[in-house]
């Protein structure tokens, strides 16, 4: 399914809870957000009707994000019931990692392909200062239980605040020379009220990168999963670097996603409040072809691309990056 620019929508990201044990400072307030009730967020049954419909409509790719999708009860459940739909063939999670470790091999047996996990610093105190509740060595045994059990390629988000430090790049270089994962550093976007302060430009990462003497990066084709990271490769690494760039060069003309929030609604764009209401449809028994129509507007929708950076106005939103999914 094409929506008005052209773009061929096949990529749904459900985020299946706003509860996380991690409060990232880029985004969510101090003291959390206040959940929603178990009758406010989506049952597996009702995700898994939206996914099977619209996998009958050009669908096929689907990623769960939160909140931390790991915190909620029967989640390999689910992934075994998305799993066992032929016509998906990509199904991947966004995690904190914090409790990889101890699922990564139910996971990879459910039929979970990969994990993309953040890791914003290497430095335990920051690290504690950036999650506010996180242990930096749960999140890298994850790392390490994603690599043994196979959901790769594995990908680490590290997000550019002004916490990242040299020691950190140069943990990543090294990192990266020595395992099979990309390291993607990803532009703060002000969403919601956070507390960050930007960091370093991927302009100044890539300098870093190049001086730490092992090569030059250089531009390489992009790894399985194409996405908006632009990816490259160091002389002899394992791994790739990424750099994802929502704000100084944004990649809405190959946007090919929508979302579906816990709360059900679908949305166009992660950078708009434009929502439409899933849930309320599905509650009084909408039919499959109705939930269809609600699918088809979403996309009818989609912005051509985000205003963030072409208006003097900062832009108001109504929800935090834990209650879309990032
Ligand atoms: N800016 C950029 N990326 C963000 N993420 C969360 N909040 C922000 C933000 N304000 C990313 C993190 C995390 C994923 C869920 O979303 O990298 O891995
Ligand atoms: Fe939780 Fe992810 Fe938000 Fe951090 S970025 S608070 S880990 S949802």
């Amino acid at each position: 399914m094409n929506d008005s620019y052209n773009r061929q929508i096949q990529y749904l990201r459900v985020s299946v809870t706003d509860r996380c044990n991690f409060r990232c400072v880029y985004c969510m307030p101090t003291q959390g957000v206040k959940h929603l009730s178990h009758n406010e967020i989506l049952s597996y049954e009702e995700f898994l009707r939206i996914i099977k419909i619209l996998s009958k409509h050009g669908v096929n790719k689907i990623r769960l994000t939160g909140g931390e999708p790991l915190v909620r009860k029967g989640i390999v459940q689910f992934i075994r019931d998305i799993t066992a739909l032929q016509s998906i063939t990509d199904l991947s999670m966004t995690t904190n990692g914090s409790l990889l470790a101890a699922m990564a091999e139910q996971l990879k047996a459910a039929g979970l392909t990969r994990v993309n996990i953040s890791l914003d610093t290497i430095n335990p105190k920051r690290f504690r200062q950036i999650t506010r509740r996180g242990e930096l060595a749960q999140t890298l045994q994850g790392i390490e239980a994603a690599l043994a059990v196979g959901l790769t390629p594995v990908k680490l988000n590290i997000v550019l605040t002004n916490m990242i430090t040299e020691q950190d790049i140069a943990y990543f270089v090294d990192f990266v020379h020595h395992k099979p994962v990309s390291i993607r550093f990803i532009e703060y976007m002000p969403i919601g009220e956070s507390q960050t302060t930007p960091g370093p430009s991927i302009e100044e990462i890539k300098t870093m990168i190049n001086g730490f003497g092992r090569g030059i990066l250089t531009p390489t084709l992009d790894i399985f999963g194409n996405g908006p990271a632009k990816y490259y490769d160091l002389p002899q690494a394992k791994g790739t670097f990424g750099f994802i760039t929502p704000i100084s060069d944004h990649f809405c003309g190959v946007c090919n996603r929508i979302r579906l929030t816990a709360d059900g609604k679908f949305k166009p764009c992660l950078l708009s409040n434009q929502e439409i209401d899933v849930k309320t449809a599905l509650r009084n028994g909408a039919s499959d072809d109705e939930i269809t129509k609600l699918f088809y507007h979403t996309i009818a929708k989609k912005p051509q691309s985000h205003t963030l950076t072409n208006t003097d106005e900062p832009t108001e939103f109504f929800r935090r990056m834990s209650q879309i999914g990032g």
